[in-house]
């Protein structure tokens, strides 16, 4: 690997060879075709959800956050996190939604967001998880839902895409500076591969909830999950 390519930019490397090994779609209908207002307030309810967890899991690591720096950055995107689950109950409230207190994750969900990205012994782990292997994929799947959803979500994800970005750049900032020796850049590594798999086990249990409500068909490709 050339030197001019931080550590950083190697794990995203090796993250989107990761995905691009990912079996294909097969171009079906499930992604292409727009959303049947159900499923919109289904997608809706898990991106409130995961805000809402994000907010409060960056809240915690604050209290834990030694670096100056990524202190401040960190500080930053709770409040980010925290005005995009709003953004996302305007947008269920606008369809009659006005709480998911009642809305159910999947376990997988619960693994990967309740569980795993708050998990994480410092900083560097942290962001390594979450806003670099989640931050990233959930960029992705925002581009690829834009496609199948109407105008004032897709105004709502145009406010939050820029700001994902933004905490993608926390993590670039603070893995480069903080995780320098091998045993730094092996738990960093690690914790990637690990948000990876577990990503894509919610991009599974997302089809089956799906299917379960009567919204997909079991054949369908697995959708996109933001992250
Ligand atoms: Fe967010
Ligand atoms: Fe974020």
């Amino acid at each position: 690997m050339s030197e001019l390519v931080s550590f950083y930019d190697s794990l995203v490397d090796e993250l989107e060879t990761m995905r691009a090994a990912l079996p294909p779609d097969e171009g079906g209908s499930f992604f292409n075709r727009p959303m049947t207002e159900h499923e919109l307030v289904e997608w809706l309810s898990f991106q409130a959800y995961y805000e809402m967890r994000a907010a409060q899991f960056i809240g915690r690591w604050l209290s834990d956050t030694p670096e100056r720096d990524a202190f401040v950055l960190l500080a930053q995107q709770v409040e980010d996190e925290g005005l995009h689950y709003e953004y996302c109950m305007r947008a269920l409230e606008r369809r009659g939604v006005t709480s998911i207190d009642n809305w159910r994750p999947e376990p997988e969900w619960e693994e990967w967001i309740d569980a795993w990205y708050p998990s994480g012994d410092d900083t560097i782990e942290r962001v390594a998880s979450h806003n670099l292997a989640g931050e990233l994929g959930a960029c992705n799947a925002f581009v690829e839902i834009k496609t199948r959803v109407p105008d004032d979500v897709v105004k709502t994800l145009d406010r939050i895409i820029p700001d994902e970005h933004f905490h993608m750049r926390i993590a670039n900032t603070i893995i480069d500076k903080y995780a320098t020796n091998e045993d730094q850049q092996g738990r960093v590594r690690e914790r990637v591969t690990r948000t990876f798999d577990l990503e894509q086990a919610g991009r599974v249990a997302y089809n089956r909830r799906m299917v379960r409500l009567g919204l997909a068909d079991s054949g369908d490709p697995t959708p996109p999950m933001p992250g």
